[in-house]
């Protein structure tokens, strides 16, 4: 029986929540819930549905579950594949509603809850592959950074890890350092700063499967608001491991033109195998030269590439996996068609470089692709393009648009 005062009835996808009184919102206490946080979920459960439809028998951990709005949903919405929902937190008010509404629903069955620390919590499923889960929610408030390793332990080979982080300033550059704390890696505050804080959040749950001689897969991830989500696959064994090592990198960024790219660990630590080989070299052969702005190079203008990461500089999202959710959901954000070449550029802060209006972005898009240049929209920005063309062909063609 509940014990909290007056619970509302809030109807999400097809499942009917329980959730605290609508006087605050998001309504922290009793217990959390944000029903802003709709859209997320939503794309959470076409991601889940997707990967459960070649599956069956399925164990789904809700580890930070709040009053249950993504886990209860899990249980009604997804037809097929998933068997059991572990809803855990370490409220007990949140389990209540989450109770109440597994029984609004007729879940009750397929529903266990918990009370524990989310990584207690994890670690019981820890030991070997027979009981780990196949997919895993970690939904914090802020960084998901306390929680990620235990997840990746929790989790069987070739199981699915979401993540989500909402701590947005820091993955998007306004606190790099903080960002190199939580993440292990500087954020950066350029035009495609939410790639940048994506790149973040792979980035960590990479080195935490690398601990575990493990490695990750990414199959999906978004932002909105200031929520950013991350799904990927986690699998077990030190070839997957050594894979990631070589996906993880850098970004680099010239703040006067514009220039990006992203860099392996060893175009920028060269002076490392060196040193190793030579022991008795004095000095390492590393120059800051090398962190030259090659784009402005070619106009005689001598300027600095900031750098950011470590972080994920591998493919952030499957192909395959977002065609199997858009059979699965009607939602937009499944049917973009994208490319996998990293570091978008946003139109408005092309534009406002070369001080033009912002043209139309099918046009810049049509005018690169009959020059022969791969280009795609990106489901990260509404505004913005991913191009294999150079940097100076694009500016060349959006002030061309502007005149
Ligand atoms: C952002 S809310 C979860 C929202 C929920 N997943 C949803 O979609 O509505 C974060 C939840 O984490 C819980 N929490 C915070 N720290 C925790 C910890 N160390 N272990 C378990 N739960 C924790 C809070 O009680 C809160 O309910
Ligand atoms: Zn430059």
């Amino acid at each position: 029986m509940l014990t909290v005062d007056e619970p509302a009835i809030y109807l999400e996808g097809t499942t009917k929540l329980s959730t605290p009184p609508p006087r605050d919102v998001p309504a922290m206490l009793p217990a959390f819930f944000n029903p802003k946080g709709k859209f997320v979920r939503d794309v959470s459960i076409a991601c889940y549905g997707a990967f459960a439809e070649e599956e069956r028998n399925l164990t789904f951990a809700d580890a930070l579950c709040g009053t249950g709005a993504r886990g209860i949903r899990v249980a009604n919405e997804i037809p097929f594949g998933i068997e059991s929902v572990f809803l855990n937190d370490v409220n007990s008010k949140a389990l209540e509603y989450a109770e109440n509404s597994a029984r609004l629903n007729l879940v009750e069955e397929k529903c266990r809850f918990s009370k524990m620390e989310a990584c207690a919590f994890l670690s019981t499923r820890a030991e070997n592959n027979g009981v780990r889960f196949d997919i895993v929610d970690v939904d914090p408030f802020g960084t998901p950074s306390p929680y990620v390793e235990s997840a990746v332990r929790a989790i069987k080979d070739g199981g699915l890890l979401s993540v989500a982080a909402t701590d947005s300033a820091v993955l998007c550059g306004v606190y790099p350092q903080v960002a190199q704390r939580k993440y292990g890696g500087y954020s950066l505050r350029t035009d495609y700063s939410h790639e940048i804080g994506l790149r973040l959040i792979f980035g960590l749950m990479a080195q935490s499967a690398m601990h575990l001689e493990a490695g990750i897969v990414p199959i999906f991830c978004h932002h909105d608001m200031h929520y950013f989500r991350a799904y990927c696959r986690v699998k077990v064994g030190n070839s997957y491991s050594l894979s990631n090592q070589s996906e993880m990198g850098f970004a680099a960024h010239c703040f006067v033109c514009g220039f990006r790219s992203l860099a392996r660990y060893d175009e920028l630590f060269h002076h490392v195998p060196r040193r190793r080989a030579e022991k008795n070299e004095k000095e390492p052969e590393f120059s800051l030269q090398d962190l030259e702005c090659p784009n402005c190079k070619v106009s005689g203008v001598h300027s600095r590439l900031s750098i950011g990461g470590p972080l994920w500089i591998g493919k952030i999202a499957s192909r395959e996996f977002v065609s199997r959710c858009a059979k699965v959901s009607k939602l937009p954000l499944f049917q973009v068609n994208e490319l996998d070449v990293p570091l978008y550029y946003d139109l408005t802060a092309l534009s406002k470089r070369a001080a033009s209006r912002t043209p139309k972005l099918s046009d810049v898009m049509n005018a690169l692709i009959e020059l022969g240049y791969a280009t795609s929209r990106t489901r990260l920005n509404p505004n913005a393009l991913r191009t294999a063309a150079p940097l100076r062909t694009l500016r060349s063609i959006v002030s061309e648009f502007a005149r």
